[in-house]
């Protein structure tokens, strides 16, 4: 099945609620870009500019299935996805019951598509048997995804790691459980969990999942433009490469290498066009948060955005992360994308696509 079969179905939210899935499907391929799901990171804002600006799909922050079906307060936020389309909610949890819950309640509140996290490294996650913990019991795993699956309508998606560690690279097999159960797609990070972000990710490895199922397999680990992107799609023979780290503080990457892979002309976005969608990010999360929560949860954005632009001396960076004065942050963020005189021509001038390789 291709890749934009999957989301395209899902985006057109209202009707489709079935996907045409399973072995046998469509080869054919569009390959895309999908931004990552980044707990604390991809909030719905910067999924709305990743997602404007060409990003095949794009994935919520993980959501504690629990506490969300609970209601808290934290979980709703991280689920929010008005204005996007495809809205993907993330799930985490090892209980069956509570992750179909979740799953309920997220496609009651507009999700188009629910994945389930398989991936997540972190201590706090794994000793809650959650996470790349699911790994180590694929019929435990199995039991999680058929209770989503069967709680929701829309599609399903798992996102796993290669395995929990270099002795059970069993991701194929979790994969080809994941398609018996009717899942629509899988994304595999190119590690083990033992590994966490260290090393780097086995693009390879990713092959023996694609050739296990029928259905899209992304691929995702350390693809940070359009040529790695090129290289992951060669190495893995996934449909599409999910984009995470490299897409803090310029969320157009994802678009303009999904517009690279596909052959086509990513806009071309000046530094001033892009301050204005990082000013759009940054004000959007104080409206969200309000103004002495949104100014914390800004910070690492802004710093990443600054990074990026490379436009700010070492004191005026420093304010900009620590100010608490939204009209001196704007002005610093504004700064920070300034064209640099003394920077060559063609940096400025090159397309977006070019610029993502
Ligand atoms: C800060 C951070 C938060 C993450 N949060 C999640 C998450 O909520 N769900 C998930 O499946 N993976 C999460 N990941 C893993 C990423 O989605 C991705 O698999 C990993 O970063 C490798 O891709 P990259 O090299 O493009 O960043 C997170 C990674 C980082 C660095």
């Amino acid at each position: 099945m291709r890749i934009d079969h999957y989301l395209s179905d899902a985006e057109a939210s209202s009707g489709v609620r079935a996907l045409p899935s399973g072995p046998g499907a469509d080869a054919e391929r569009l390959p895309g870009a999908l931004l990552a799901p980044l707990s604390g990171v991809t909030d719905l804002h910067l999924r709305r500019i990743a997602r404007r600006l060409g990003a095949t799909a794009v994935v919520s922050e993980m959501v504690a299935a629990e506490d969300f079906a609970r209601g808290t307060a934290e979980a709703r936020l991280r689920a929010e996805g008005e204005g996007v389309l495809p809205h993907v909610v993330q799930l985490a949890g090892c209980d069956p019951h509570w992750m179909a819950e979740g799953a309920r309640l997220a496609e009651a509140n507009g999700a188009d598509v629910i994945d389930v996290n398989m991936g997540c490294p972190a201590k706090k996650v794994t000793g809650g048997e959650a996470g790349s913990a699911l790994m180590r019991d694929l019929d435990h795993a199995a039991r999680l995804l058929a209770a989503v699956r069967g709680a929701v309508a829309v599609p399903v998606t798992v996102k796993m790691r290669l395995g929990w560690d270099h002795a059970a690279l069993n991701a194929p097999e979790l994969a080809r459980r994941a398609e018996d159960l009717g899942l629509a797609a899988v994304t595999v990070h190119g590690r083990t969990r033992q590994q966490f972000y260290t090393g780097r990710a086995d693009w390879a490895a990713i092959r023996a999942v694609v050739e296990t199922v029928s259905i899209p397999v992304v691929a995702n680990g350390d693809v940070d433009g359009l040529e790695a992107a090129r290289a992951c799609l060669n190495a893995s023979g996934a449909a599409a490469v999910m984009i995470g780290r490299a897409a803090v503080g310029r969320p157009w990457l994802v678009g303009a290498v999904a517009a690279g892979l596909q052959g086509r002309d990513a806009p071309d976005l000046t530094p001033a066009e892009q301050a204005d969608l990082a000013v759009e990010h940054y004000e959007g999360l104080l409206a969200r948060y309000g103004v002495p929560m949104g100014v914390r949860h800004a910070r690492k954005h802004l710093a990443a955005y600054a990074d990026h632009a490379g436009g700010l001396p070492a004191p005026e960076r420093a304010r900009l992360v620590t100010t608490t004065d939204p009209v001196e942050a704007r002005g610093l963020l504004r700064r920070a994308f300034d064209a640099d005189p003394a920077a060559p021509a063609a940096k400025q001038a090159a397309p977006a696509a070019k610029r993502a390789a």
